[in-house]
């Protein structure tokens, strides 16, 4: 079969055979059709990237369609079985599972990072009582880069292995921080004894007592969670990592910028949309209304849905299994019977399936992470912490890359052709619809 697409350009009559390349057109072969030498030739227009590749990756793969996501080959619900989120950070970043030396060897280089420095720690006492948890993250996140001025050597193996494990070691720390000043406790230090998750849970609950002891079953819950969240391929956030790193910025204001695209609701912050329906709902009985009213277009079902998946997302099958194991430890949650019986009544229902909306990640994640006792705004800083290890192994990739440029898009232009700059005292006091221009501020 020809790897070519002939198109005919009906401006010119013109045909031009332009080459497929693993299922891909290069957009830049679009700017061989051309109407005249003034034309600059074509490009693709696609806002949000809905039908556009920006990188070839080796990291992570989804087919939407059939529900199917691979961690380098390996598919989600073997790991979520069989590994722990460490040995999973290590294959994401790495490209393979490690041998029992080299797991040993990166959880000790991991351990050795949870610590920050106490200027660090000063740096997050500053923020106000009440700051968000996630705007604390994003902040502090970036002034790492002023304590590591060696990480701006982008180009330096060593150096982004050196970043890699302080940026994954330090996440729970600056998290647990981040947690204990919106509720006026004082910072727990790490407990290098204990495991990722279990030191995360330490640094977050611990009170008096001299050692915390963390809950086996909730410790290996968010272990899991911490799996099903390390990477995704090329979503807002990763792509914001690739997007700054392009510019070889160093990789804590890569993770700072995406972990900031990760804050907005329409992408980290939708499990605790999730769970303020759910509360709103209240009971079941109360499900055949809000139905009505997502099909008339009034408001969305939080935690449905996918760009990507058209099926079940296979992360939400293995959260909402594990939320029972929680439940045995916290007490079952009173949104678990909620959730089923919509996800039952919206999974029968043709709006729904003609859509094919499914559950996704975060249907049944903020669920668990409420009967753990976080707050809402905790949510997307525990979404943050696994992915550190997804937005490394993108960068590394992007920067490594030879293909890869500055990200630099192009734009269609719609404003105004040239028009002269009028004095001041020429111009016409009109009224504010006159002079504001859509989509301006
Ligand atoms: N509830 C009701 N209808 C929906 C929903 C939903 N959750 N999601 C999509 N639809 C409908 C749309 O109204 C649209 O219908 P139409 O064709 O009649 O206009 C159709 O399904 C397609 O929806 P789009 O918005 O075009 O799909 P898109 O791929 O752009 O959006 C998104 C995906 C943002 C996830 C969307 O499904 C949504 O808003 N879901 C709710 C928020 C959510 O759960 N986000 C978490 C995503 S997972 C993550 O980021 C970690």
């Amino acid at each position: 079969m020809a790897q070519t697409l002939t198109v005919r350009d009906d401006r010119t009559g013109k045909e031009y055979t332009l080459p497929i390349e693993d299922g891909a057109l290069r957009a830049t072969e679009l700017s061989r059709i051309k109407t005249g030498p003034d034309d600059g030739g074509l490009v693709s227009y696609d806002p949000g990237f809905v039908n556009t590749a920006s990188c070839k990756s080796k990291v992570t793969y989804i087919d939407g369609d059939r529900g199917i996501l691979r961690y380098r080959g390996y598919p989600i619900e073997e790991l979520a079985e069989k590994s722990t989120y460490l040995e999973t950070a290590y294959l994401i970043v790495k490209g393979e599972l490690p041998t029992t030396s080299h797991l040993a060897m990166w959880q000790h280089n991991i351990t050795m990072h949870t610590m920050v420095h106490e200027s660090l720690k000063n740096f997050m006492q500053g923020f106000r009582y009440d700051a968000h948890p996630m705007g604390m993250l994003v902040g502090t996140v970036g002034a790492l880069s002023t304590f590591y001025p060696d990480a701006r050597d982008v180009m330096d193996l060593e150096s982004r292995r050196v970043q890699t494990r302080r940026l994954i070691g330090k996440m729970p720390t600056i998290a647990a921080f981040a947690y204990r000043n919106s509720r006026g406790l004082p910072y727990v230090y790490p407990d290098n004894d204990l495991s990722y998750t279990g030191n995360f849970l330490a640094m977050l609950f611990k009170m008096t007592e001299l050692k915390y002891k963390p809950n086996p079953v909730l410790e290996q819950a968010l272990d899991l969670l911490f799996i099903l969240h390390a990477d995704h391929e090329q979503n807002c956030s990763s792509t914001a990592a690739r997007v700054v790193g392009s510019a070889l910025a160093d990789p804590y204001s890569v993770v700072a910028a995406a972990a900031a695209a990760l804050s907005g609701p329409r992408h980290g912050g939708a499990n605790e949309e999730v769970v303020h329906m759910l509360r709103q709902i209240g009971s079941t009985k109360n499900i055949p209304d809000l139905i009505k009213q997502v099909k008339a277009g009034e408001r969305r079902l939080m935690g449905f849905g996918h760009r990507v998946y058209k099926n079940y997302d296979p992360r939400a099958k293995i959260i909402k299994e594990a939320a029972y194991q929680v439940f045995e430890v916290t007490g079952k949650s009173p949104l678990i019977d909620v959730a089923l019986e919509l996800e039952k009544i919206a999974l029968d229902d043709e709006y729904f399936v003609k859509r094919r909306l499914y559950p996704n990640v975060d249907f049944y994640s903020g669920i668990i992470y409420d009967a753990m006792g976080f707050p809402v705004e905790m949510f997307p800083v525990l979404f943050a912490i696994p992915r550190t290890s997804g937005w490394m192994a993108q960068w590394a990739e992007m920067v490594l890359d030879e293909e890869q440029r500055i990200a630099r898009p192009k734009q269609v232009y719609t404003g105004h052709a040239e028009r002269a700059y009028l004095p001041l005292d020429a111009r016409r006091d009109v009224g504010p619809s006159e002079t504001e221009v859509s989509g301006s501020l």
